[in-house]
């Protein structure tokens, strides 16, 4: 059976709600999809950066702004209490979907790394000492590296890397080592951004809850793609974010077990988070509005429960199934063309995404001459420098996949894949040819010329 037939539901129908994958590229960028010279089909494949909104969602935004628009918590008029009860509900649907007991445990935040950060400053200023250590991954990503290591900079602490061996995957045995009876914290990301590996959290917060240590799960890539559960994690933070999973940008979503957060001081302060204020002192509001100073995130939390609500309409089940189906897809061509070195487990084993290099082209150009397929890809370090250094590379690609994603795109990928390798071939042909060789090549400069 082909890979289409295996669809879990009717990817046509889905896309049908994505009218951003209609559009052509190739244009001028300040025309956004309107110019005459837009010829390309669009070939979305950075879905782990951010994805794409379908209209239900956006439908949700506007009416939010149409019919009931108003600050929340802070006016007895009709608007206002629409709003409030609206976004109120929005945090019991996000602790429903990943299976958190109530909207105590459910703050919004910006994005996943203001939770890290919100945990790391509310938590880990006041908590951790010169004794105690953070244990982070090799494959974290900058959101909670550079947050911890700056933390820990501040208190004293130390912070220790799980290793990640050549398969991609965690040394346990390693983990075993570094979290001791010192640890306080363990930082743990779900799915590595750049490897695609899933990693076992739930026997990371084992070996955390055995050490009293907490267990911070970074779920960017997981929450979006696979029905994911705090208490089977055995998570006491999970962080994601809103625009990874068909919602808008500028909604995060911190979890947190309720006795942790209750105990914790606030990160911010100011309106909205306070019960009493003094010219003295201030008393806090209760969860999980004493973590939400200021005006909160309010259009943007409806338009994420909007967004759950599309997910599991489609069945997060299905989801998986559809990311599992294209990831190998994706993999499986990848692997099978000359030159191309791909990083992280096999493809029946990933997240929805494979990074990879292809010998003898920088990530960006290739990336450019995707580009100029109309093919979309991110290239760079992908936020994860230190684990780059390590696969001893200072950049890869990354195709990245998410529900909409088809085989088709994928072929249409491998297509432009080798075309940008065909072209480095025959510039350091030419190149040898006129006795100029012994560099990396940077076509971006000479593509204007070549097509
Ligand atoms: N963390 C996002 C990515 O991996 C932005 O692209």
């Amino acid at each position: 059976m082909g890979v289409q037939e295996q669809y879990p539901f009717d990817i046509e129908a889905v896309r049908a709600d994505f009218p951003i994958l209609e559009r052509n590229v190739g244009g001028d960028v300040t025309a956004r999809g309107e110019g005459p010279d837009d010829t390309l089909p669009l070939v979305y494949l950075d879905n782990a950066a951010t994805s794409h909104t379908p209209d239900p969602v956006v439908e949700s935004i506007a009416d939010y702004y149409r019919s009931y628009n108003s600050n929340v918590h802070r006016g007895i008029h009709q608007l206002s209490q629409e709003s409030s009860v609206a976004y109120e509900e929005a945090h019991d649907r996000v602790a429903e979907f990943i299976g958190a007991d109530g909207r105590e445990e459910i703050v919004f935040t910006k994005n996943t790394t203001e939770s890290e950060n919100l945990v790391a400053y509310a938590w880990g200023l006041s908590e951790l000492g010169e004794d105690d250590k953070v244990v982070l991954t090799e494959m974290e990503h900058h959101a909670s590296l550079v947050t911890w290591q700056q933390i820990a900079k501040r208190t004293g602490a130390t912070v220790e890397y799980i290793r990640v061996g050549d398969d991609g995957r965690l040394d346990m045995d390693h983990a075993r080592e570094c979290i001791d009876e010192n640890t306080k914290m363990v930082s743990a990301v779900h799915i590595s951004n750049t490897l695609g590996t899933i990693n076992p959290i739930a026997e990371l917060s084992e070996l955390a809850h055995e050490q009293d240590a907490y267990i911070f799960v970074d779920g960017a890539q997981s929450v979006p793609t696979r029905p994911v559960d705090v208490d089977d994690l055995g998570a006491d933070f999970l962080a994601f974010s809103g625009h990874k999973m068909l919602g808008p940008t500028g909604i995060g979503v911190l979890y947190g077990r309720e006795e942790i957060l209750e105990e914790m001081e606030p990160y911010l302060y100011g309106g909205e988070m306070i019960r009493r204020v003094s010219f003295e002192d201030s008393t806090w509001e209760d969860l999980p509005w004493k973590y939400e100073a200021g005006t909160p995130v309010i259009s943007q939390g409806v338009a994420l429960e909007a967004a759950i609500d599309y997910l599991e309409d489609l069945g997060m089940d299905r989801v998986q199934t559809h990311e599992e189906l294209i990831a190998e897809y994706a993999y499986d061509r990848l692997s099978e063309m000359d030159s191309v070195e791909i990083y992280g487990p096999p493809g029946d084993d990933r997240g929805a995404l494979v990074a990879f290099n292809v010998d003898g082209v920088h990530a960006h150009d290739l990336s450019s001459i995707l580009n100029e397929h109309g093919v979309a890809i991110r290239a760079g370090d992908h936020c994860t420098q230190p684990l780059h250094e390590k696969m001893g590379a200072s950049a890869s690609a990354r195709a990245s996949f998410y529900l909409y994603t088809t085989t088709e795109e994928i072929d249409a990928l491998i297509k432009a894949v080798e075309d940008a390798r065909d072209l480095f071939a025959w510039q350091l042909c030419s190149e040898i040819a006129v006795g100029r060789t012994g560099r990396a090549l940077s076509l971006s400069l000479i593509l204007p010329q070549v097509w």
